[in-house]
């Protein structure tokens, strides 16, 4: 609210301007000759029984900016006193619902473009937050972030349902804010905008989250271990994927439905040459496999490979075959070609592709090879190279091992299998794909007697370098080392048991 000492001090050109208007993303249908519904992204709202003057006003909401008073004029010529405390509830009701937009502008500059913009981007009250004191502490949260979103600067908290979109002339209040500072204080900045024009876009960095918790000194942020254990860029991967509420596009959305078509299972085949691999007799394997439950009781991690006994072709082709080769491929609903392979993947889009590489391995040359998983073939991607090179040490020092890994597995995702179809799930669900499949690479490497050890860690970029594959399209989420295991294992790695062989 703008005070009795911004109106004296203030120039006229430069008072502030509060307006509002429905979010431009939804749609506003008649239901009736007194009734409408907003559809927005994130939710809907019916206003059934609207009064003609109401009507009007929530039409001029949709056609454009409005002040709260140019709408109560609106109202209480059609509707009366009566009609404008009716009037009240719905403007409540809509701001409740995030359909409205609040924007902050200077009266008398150019177009009066807003300074800054309160916006919906998820389902929640959009609503500015109170006016600060001139001289009370403000600083923005550690958790905000801007980025760049149709053409406009926005800025966000993780999990808030609200984006803060700012000008120019406003974008300056970010670099201000990053250390504790005052309204007042800020409109004293070379070129600043006045106090009240301040205060008000504050009202909605509040709204939107951005403001830090706390004061100089008690910054819970920093200090409370809840939150500092956080990074912002982890803390915004959380929020927006499992906070369905705080942005749309949850869930199978298919935004790229009509600009890309959605890509087949089965990636364009390298040119290199070709390995049949042996094709396991899994009959026969269930009849002589270890019981299950002794196979999950025995899965480690096992970090040495037996050099006197290198892994074979043949269990390399049966590791990959029971554990990821294609048992079927068909058409879904949407027109994507889905995919069957022994461990589950979110809508079967079975984006995981893998890539042995092979440092010593009886019956095949050392190289890094793909895994055609449709085929149950290896391809020759790239003889063994500087880059190849790279990919083997990062496993080595990641695995603490003594030796070069025999096989390091490289697991990559085809983007774009997953992103066609599903939006702000999209990334967590690979890298729930690539847990899904070690767990099964190690269940069946337990079963075979192989050594198999998950890593946490790797560089998609010396993946792409080494492999030629464009880093956004195809890229490395997971590697494991895989070998023969030796009949004695190291002891000083890993958790400690007892026994040292099965
Ligand atoms: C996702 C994931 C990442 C891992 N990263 C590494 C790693 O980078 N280096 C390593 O030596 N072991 C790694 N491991 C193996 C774990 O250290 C191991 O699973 C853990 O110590 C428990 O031991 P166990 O697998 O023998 O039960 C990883 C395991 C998983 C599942």
């Amino acid at each position: 609210m703008t005070t009795a000492l911004d109106e004296i001090h203030l120039p006229a050109a430069a008072r502030t301007v509060r307006r509002l208007r429905l979010r431009p993303d939804g749609a506003l249908a008649p239901l009736g000759p007194r009734a409408v519904r907003l559809t927005a992204p994130v939710g809907a709202l019916s206003l059934p029984d609207l009064a003609p003057g109401a009507m009007e006003a929530v039409a001029a909401l949709a056609a454009g900016e409005q002040t709260e008073e140019e709408l109560a004029a609106l109202v209480a010529a059609r509707d009366g006193d009566a009609g404008l405390l009716r009037w009240q509830l719905t403007r409540r009701r809509l701001g409740t619902a995030g359909m409205l937009e609040h924007s902050v502008h200077l009266a008398g500059e150019a177009a009066e473009e807003p300074l800054a913009r309160l916006r919906p981007v998820g389902r929640g009250a959009a609503e500015p937050g109170p006016t600060p004191d001139p001289t009370g502490q403000v600083k923005l949260s550690r958790f905000a972030s801007a980025s760049v979103e149709g053409g406009a600067l926005l800025v966000r908290a993780p999990g808030s349902p609200l984006a803060v979109q700012l000008t120019t002339r406003a974008a300056g209040l970010l670099a201000a804010l990053a250390g504790w500072t005052s309204p007042a204080a800020l409109a004293q900045l070379p070129g600043g905008l006045p106090l009240d024009a301040v205060r008000q876009t504050l009202r909605l960095f509040a709204a939107a989250g951005l403001l830090a918790y706390g004061s100089p000194g008690a910054e819970p942020e920093a200090e409370e271990q809840r939150f500092a254990q956080w990074t912002a860029a982890d803390l915004a991967f959380h929020s927006r994927t499992r906070r369905p509420t705080s942005v749309a596009g949850y869930g199978g959305t298919y935004r790229f439905g009509d600009r890309f078509a959605p890509e087949p299972a089965s990636p364009a085949p390298f040119a290199g040459r070709k390995v049949a691999l042996p094709v396991p007799d899994l009959d026969e394997l269930v009849r002589t496999d270890r019981p299950f439950t002794e196979v999950l009781e025995q899965r480690r991690s096992v970090r040495d490979h037996d050099e006197r006994a290198p892994i074979t072709l043949e269990q390399l082709g049966e590791l990959l075959h029971r554990s990821a080769r294609r048992r079927q491929t068909f058409t879904g609903g949407d027109g994507q070609e889905l995919a069957d392979r022994p461990y589950p993947s979110g809508g079967a889009v079975h984006e995981l592709e893998l890539y042995p590489l092979v440092t010593s391995c009886t019956g095949l040359e050392p190289g890094l090879w793909h895994y055609a998983t449709d085929r149950h073939e290896l391809e020759l991607v790239s003889e063994p190279s500087a880059a190849t090179a790279q990919l083997v040490k990062s496993a080595r020092e990641s695995s603490l091992m003594q030796t070069d890994p025999q096989v390091v597995l490289l697991v990559t995702a085809r983007f774009g299998r997953v992103m066609w179809k599903y939006e702000t799930v999209a990334y967590p669900l690979i890298l729930k794909h690539v847990g899904a499949l070690y767990q099964t690479l190690y269940l069946v490497g337990t079963a075979m007697d192989l050594a198999v050890c998950g890593l946490g860690g790797g560089d998609a970029a010396d993946f792409a370098a080494a492999s030629g594959l464009d880093y956004f399209t195809e890229g490395s989420v997971g590697e494991l080392v895989i070998g023969s295991r030796p009949p004695t294992l190291r002891q000083d790695v890993g958790v400690p048991r007892r026994e040292a062989r099965r």
